[in-house]
């Protein structure tokens, strides 16, 4: 070869090389945007393409500039359509978050996809994509300290939780929020003070709830409500999945099995049951289907690339799908609710919302599909929107039922979601399977779920497909007792699972676990109030207790409830414990071997009520304070009250109590309760449950005179 042809050669390979080379884009923007929050632009940040962010409500402009010695660091490239951000972070860190998937607490090492799936039994792609996204990992170094990444994008992508951690997204460059804290606890609060807490929910939301796919026809739902009253096993929701409805059209009602269903509700109100009823998002298309009509009229459903009608398959056979990215369709779907909700409707369940489409590519939408947009949302791809799909349904939603019940708290369960969605809607961890893997790792996905913002989740308890069996229900019924959204849920065809279809040893099992929940409901309502205004998960990880003990780190058998209460499953195989006092809470008189031992914690207070049916009957007027007293002898601890519904308690209508037991001599206690917060007086009487070494021993009820003598 000539020289001048070697040259050229060489000059065509080096241009090759370096077009292959992934471009390196430096950091055009980073600043503080308060304190311990910075925010990191690239330098072909995408704004018209990732804004306005859904998981984001707080407008992050900068207040300085980043310090020097700030230490995590995002560093953004970008590959052949995608864009990727590595971010190193010091060696012994922790990783947590990143939402719903399958496997154990600590996430180091693990790579998620977020591309919210339809995963029945969590079998497709090894359980690490379902039907949530969070694009938000936290970590907590050795000493406690704690950094949480926040990709503020809506497009498909991998976490690849190494270190560095790279996220891959499929979509343009985007901004990354890095929060810094003292501990994860604080972390928790900055991430709901960024994307929003849940709303207060109303108190019956808190009791246990009965589903299966389904109850049909309606006089089986009465038979399950009039078994649990007759059992006497607390219950306070019955759940109605997609048979209720004519031909599974959205909106319709069956008219063999479920004739009249306001006379149906207005019968599980005598008995003081709710209802619950499924709403999915495929409408059936079908041109005289009235709401298949006003859809097709208002123009309101997702377009194919051709600007076409998009249909798919769901239940009722071809569907089309509102596009919730307009603001039009938000507000007429909104308005279905009216109708709905007054025939003493109670709570919704917006389920398949990934979007679910059986004959669609990865079980959902082409990702060419068209979201037509408006308002602030621009027009885009289904890749765009996919992942945010079921959270602008849910936003839809809730704004309809508040609409059509202005003065009640509304109630909606989704299975899809997305960062901040916790907004709108509770959730659950979707189609699980009944074997004691499943229920042992509802544990670490009902933990992370909270530490990715959704306080408010739980799993089928029992387990959704596959037969759950007498030993299996009776586990899980005793764990269940203890997630923050606690409910029986099976599929179609596997055998019964309601507390009492395997005999009298499950459901006496059962009956103590819920019976738990119910005296317990105090102090989880404290929680929900608690996570409602401050963002702090329900059910936490164990390492909450000592944020500096790394032996702490990866336990997930065990879990706290809030602050106070330590749960350790029978079954957990050496769990690690935090150090300290905590006291066994001896709820019965004869242990059955199921019940998880409930700890207390050293120098708080739990305070529990008498055992109702359900949250109608709940009253506060009598508490008892279940103590564990420090080594100064005095204990502490804090009650929320409200009236369980509408709003009162934003005008001030609750008490937000501290309570104080100190022991002055021998058998002698006294108690202060201080009103904290709230415009309610609220007579109580008290008595005071000392406990110690696995026994309790109890004060007489007092009312005014609050110094207490043991017996
Ligand atoms: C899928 C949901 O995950 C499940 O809970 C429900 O029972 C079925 N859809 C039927 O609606």
């Amino acid at each position: 070869m000539r020289n001048s042809y070697k040259l050229f050669f060489i000059l065509c390979l080096f241009v090759l090389w370096s077009c292959d080379q992934k471009k390196e884009e430096t950091v055009l923007k980073a600043g503080l945007v308060s304190d311990d929050v910075a925010v990191f632009y690239p330098d072909e940040f995408d704004s018209v393409n990732t804004f306005p962010s859904l998981a984001i409500i707080k407008e992050l402009s900068y207040e300085k500039e980043l310090p020097k010695e700030w230490s995590i660091k995002p560093e953004f490239t970008k590959g052949d359509s995608v864009s990727i951000v590595k971010i190193a972070y010091p060696e012994g860190t922790d990783l947590y978050g990143n939402g719903e998937v399958t496997g154990p607490l600590w996430r180091n090492g693990t790579k998620i996809k977020l591309w919210n799936t339809d995963n029945f039994g969590f079998g497709k792609f090894d359980g690490k994509q379902l039907y949530q996204s969070h694009p938000w990992v936290m970590g907590v170094r050795p000493d406690g300290t704690s950094f949480g990444i926040i990709a503020d994008n809506t497009y498909r992508q991998t976490f690849d939780l190494q270190n560095p951690i790279t996220i891959t997204s499929e979509g343009p460059s985007f901004r990354v929020i890095v929060i810094e804290k003292n501990n994860p606890a604080e972390l928790m609060q900055a991430l709901a003070d960024l994307t929003g807490k849940m709303n207060l929910p109303p108190l019956w939301a808190l009791g246990y709830q009965q589903s299966r796919y389904s109850y049909y026809p309606d006089t089986m739902v009465r038979e399950v409500a009039q078994t649990f009253r007759e059992k006497q096993i607390p219950c306070d929701v019955i759940w109605m999945d997609i048979n209720y409805m004519d031909g599974f059209r959205i909106f319709t009602f069956d008219p063999k099995g479920f004739p009249d269903p306001k006379k149906l509700n207005e019968d599980l109100h005598a008995l003081d049951f709710k209802s619950v009823y499924m709403i999915d998002p495929g409408v059936k298309r079908d041109s005289a289907y009235w709401l298949y009509q006003q859809g097709s009229e208002g123009n309101h459903w997702v377009q194919d690339s051709a600007g076409n009608e998009f249909n798919g398959e769901v239940w009722p056979g071809q569907c089309a799908f509102p596009d919730f990215t307009r603001p039009e369709t938000r507000t007429w779907w909104s308005g279905l609710y009216k109708d709905f909700m007054s025939l003493e409707i109670d709570g919704i369940w917006n389920d398949m919302n990934e979007p679910a489409v059986f004959d669609g590519p990865e079980g959902s939408m082409p990702f060419s599909n068209i979201h037509r947009g408006g308002g602030d949302l621009p027009e885009g791809a289904h890749i765009r929107y996919h992942n945010v799909y079921g959270l602008l349904m849910v936003k839809a939603s809730r704004e309809g039922i508040m609409a059509a019940n202005p003065d009640l708290r509304p109630f909606i369960l989704s299975r899809a979601n997305f960062l901040g969605g916790q907004r709108y809607a509770a959730t659950w961890s979707g189609d699980n399977v009944s074997t004691d893997e499943h229920m042992k790792m509802s544990i670490p996905m009902t933990i992370t779920l909270g530490l990715s913002g959704q306080p408010f989740n739980g799993p089928d308890i029992g387990g959704f497909t596959g037969d759950s069996n007498p030993e299996l229900l009776a586990k899980w019924m005793a764990l269940g007792a203890y997630y923050p959204f606690s409910r029986n849920h099976s599929a179609i065809d596997v055998v019964r699972q309601e507390p009492w279809s395997f005999g009298k040893k499950t459901e006496d099992i059962s009956r103590t676990a819920v019976n738990r929940r119910y005296r317990l409901l105090p102090y989880l309502y404290t929680l929900f109030q608690e996570a409602s205004t401050n963002g702090m998960p329900i059910m936490r990880p164990v390492f909450f207790a000592d944020f500096k003990d790394v032996s702490l780190r990866k336990e997930d058998q065990a879990f706290l409830l809030g602050e106070n209460l330590l749960v350790v499953p029978r079954w957990a195989e050496s769990p690690s414990l935090p150090k300290g006092d905590w006291q066994d809470v001896p709820f019965e008189k004869e242990d059955d071997g199921y019940q998880p031992i409930v700890k207390l914690k050293d120098g708080a207070i739990v305070p529990i009520t008498k055992l109702v049916q359900n949250t109608e009957q709940y009253s506060t007027d009598s508490l008892t304070l279940i103590v564990n007293l420090d080594n100064d002898n005095k204990a502490i601890g804090k009650f929320y009250n409200d009236a369980g519904q509408g709003y009162g308690y934003q005008s001030g209508e609750f008490e937000l109590m501290e309570f104080t037991v100190t022991a002055t001599d021998a058998g002698a206690y006294q108690l202060a309760a201080e009103v904290k917060d709230g415009s309610w007086k609220k007579e109580h009487t008290y008595r005071v449950g000392i406990v110690e070494n696995g026994e309790i021993q109890y004060s007489e009820w007092k009312k005014d005179d609050l110094n207490f003598k043991m017996e």
